[in-house]
C-alpha cells in the first residue's frame, strides 16, 4: 500500500473538496456521486503491480487502501450522511499477512466522513442509497466493471419498483466537475508539489554529480530512485528516462543499459511523485562534465525557448502562449544554425507557418500536472465559440494552476543536417505554479544553466579525485 507520509493531518482539506463537490450537486438538483478507487492489478502469478490509488478518489478522502469506493449523497436529508466510505474490514489474518487496514469504523474517523461501511456490503447498500434519488453521477464509460457494478445496482433498486422505490433517472458525468477543481491548486497541494519538486531537483544533482564517461543509463536511474526514497517520496512519478547520447533522440526512452561515452549528452527526464502528486523535471547535460561547441549552440536555444515560455506564463496568458513563444525561440535557432534550410525558408515566420521546425521539435511545450503528472482539465475554453477552424480557445491560465514547460530539440541523422548537431536531443523541463503576474518554478533546485552544469559537475568529479579535463 503506497500510503502517504501524514494521512490523517488534512483531514479538513478532504472534508471541504467533498463539500464542495456536495454544494455543486445540490445545485444542480442533487443526486448521487460514486468514486471508486483503483483496483489492484495482477503482474504475474501472486505479485501485484505496486498499488497506487485513483487520484480522484484520494483527492476527495486522503484514503489510499484498496477496495474502497466514497458515495457523495447530495440528497440525503438532513441528519442522513452525506459522505460514505465503503472500505475492506478488519481483518486479523489478512492484515498479518498484508499489513494494517482501518476497516470502516476506523476510517470513517481517522477520515471525516458521515459513515462507512465493509466493502462487502457494497451491493445490498447500494441500492438503498440509490432509492429515490434524482440522477448518479459517476465517470461515465471510464471503466466495464465500474458501469457492470452500477447495472446492478440500479437493478437492485427496480427489484423493489412495487414498493414504491424509484430508481436515478439520470446518468451523469461527474469527472468535468472534479477536473476543474483538480486543475486548480489549493495551498494543501502546492506545498506538497513544492517539495516533490524539491527532492526531484536533488535526485538530478545526484545524477549530475555521479555521472562520468562510462557510467551506464540504469547506474544514472539508482542514483534517481536512491534519492526519491531517501527524501520520502513514495516512488518515481513516471517511467524514468535516461538516455545516453542518440537515445536522447527517442522521445520516451526508459532507462536502458547503454553507456554514456565521453562527448555523449545524457537526457534525464525523471522526478518522483510524493503523497500523491507528480513533478517532472528534465536535464540534459554532458557525460563528461563539458558540453561541446555544437552541443552548447544546441542547449542555449533550448534553454532561451524555455525562458520565453516562462515568461509567457502568466494569468490571463492562454495555454498556447508559452508554446508559440518557444516555438518562436526554437525555429530562430534552427535557422540560425543552418539545421532548418535559410535557401527555403526566408524567415522565422515562414519557418512557424510551415511548420518546418515540427521534424525537430515535435511535442507539445507542456501540459497540466498535479497528482497524474499529465494531470486533468481542459486544455480548449469548453463551451466558448469556435473559430473559423472549428476549434475552441485555448484554456486562459489562471493562478494555481501548474503546468510544465519543456521546449527541446531533437536531432536525427539527416543529409539535409550539418554532421555535427546529429544525435544531439535536448529537452529542459521544469514545473511552474501560474501567478496573477508571472509562474513559480517549482524544480530550479537543479541548475538549468549550461555554466552551472558545468561547474557542479566538475566540483563533483574534483571532489571525487575524478577530475578528466586534465
Ligand atoms: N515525463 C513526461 C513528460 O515530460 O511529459
Ligand atoms: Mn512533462
Ligand atoms: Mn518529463
Amino acid at each position: 500500500m503506497n500510503q502517504p507520509n501524514e494521512p490523517t493531518l488534512a483531514i479538513d482539506v478532504y472534508r471541504k473538496r467533498r463539500e464542495r463537490v456536495l454544494a455543486a450537486l445540490r445545485a444542480a438538483g442533487g443526486g448521487v456521486a460514486i468514486v471508486p478507487t483503483a483496483p489492484e492489478v495482477l503482474r504475474n502469478r501472486d505479485a501485484d503491480y505496486p498499488y497506487r490509488h485513483d487520484s480522484y478518489f484520494y483527492y476527495l478522502t486522503g484514503f489510499t487502501e484498496p477496495e474502497a469506493l466514497l458515495v457523495l449523497d447530495a440528497s440525503a436529508a438532513s441528519g442522513e450522511p452525506a459522505s460514505i466510505l465503503f472500505c475492506r474490514a478488519k481483518n486479523v489474518e489478512r492484515e498479518t499477512w498484508e499489513g494494517f487496514r482501518f476497516g470502516p469504523e476506523g476510517a470513517r474517523e481517522a477520515f471525516g466522513l458521515d459513515a462507512a461501511f465493509p466493502v462487502d456490503e457494497i451491493d445490498s447498500q447500494m441500492p438503498l442509497i440509490l432509492a429515490d434519488k434524482p440522477s448518479l453521477h459517476y465517470a461515465l464509460g471510464t471503466s466495464a466493471a465500474l458501469d457492470r457494478q452500477v447495472r446492478g445496482w440500479l437493478d437492485g433498486v427496480r427489484a423493489r419498483a412495487r414498493s414504491g422505490v424509484a430508481a436515478p433517472q439520470a446518468a451523469i458525468d461527474l469527472l468535468p466537475l472534479l477536473d476543474e477543481m483538480r486543475l486548480i491548486k489549493d495551498a494543501h497541494e502546492l506545498a506538497i508539489m513544492r517539495r516533490a519538486g524539491e527532492i526531484s531537483a536533488l535526485a538530478h544533482r545526484r545524477a549530475m554529480a555521479a555521472c562520468h564517461p562510462g557510467i551506464r543509463e540504469y547506474e544514472l536511474e539508482a542514483e534517481l530512485l536512491y534519492t526519491f526514497r531517501k527524501y520520502g517520496a513514495q516512488g518515481p512519478a513516471y517511467g524514468s528516462i535516461v538516455a545516453a547520447g542518440a537515445n536522447a533522440c527517442v522521445l520516451h526512452y526508459p532507462a536502458g543499459n547503454a553507456i554514456a561515452r565521453d562527448g555523449d549528452l545524457i537526457l534525464i527526464d525523471a522526478a518522483c511523485e510524493l503523497d500523491g502528486y507528480a513533478s517532472d523535471i528534465t536535464r540534459t547535460f554532458p557525460a563528461s562534465g563539458r558540453f561541446t561547441p555544437a552541443q552548447r549552440e544546441l542547449y542555449d536555444i533550448v534553454l532561451a525557448a524555455q525562458q520565453a515560455a516562462i515568461d509567457a506564463t502568466r494569468a490571463g496568458a492562454t495555454f498556447d502562449d508559452p508554446h508559440n513563444a518557444a516555438v518562436r525561440v526554437l525555429s530562430q535557432g534552427l535557422l540560425d544554425t543552418g539545421i532548418v534550410d535559410r535557401a527555403v525558408y526566408a524567415s522565422v515566420d515562414d519557418v512557424i507557418a510551415e511548420r518546418a521546425y515540427a521534424p525537430f521539435y515535435m511535442h507539445r511545450t507542456g501540459h497540466w500536472i498535479g497528482m497524474d503528472v499529465h494531470d486533468c482539465g481542459d486544455y480548449r475554453e469548453r463551451g466558448a465559440p469556435r473559430d473559423a477552424q472549428g476549434a475552441l480557445p485555448a484554456r486562459t491560465l489562471q493562478p494555481s494552476m501548474v503546468l510544465t514547460v519543456e521546449p527541446g530539440l531533437y536531432i536525427r541523422p539527416s543529409e539535409n543536417v550539418p554532421e555535427r548537431y546529429w544525435n544531439i536531443g535536448i529537452r529542459i523541463e521544469d514545473d511552474a505554479v501560474v501567478t496573477e503576474d508571472g509562474c513559480e518554478l517549482l524544480t530550479r533546485g537543479v541548475p538549468v544553466k549550461a555554466d552551472e552544469i558545468e561547474a557542479l559537475m566538475q566540483e563533483a568529479q574534483a571532489a571525487a579525485g575524478k577530475t578528466r579535463d586534465a
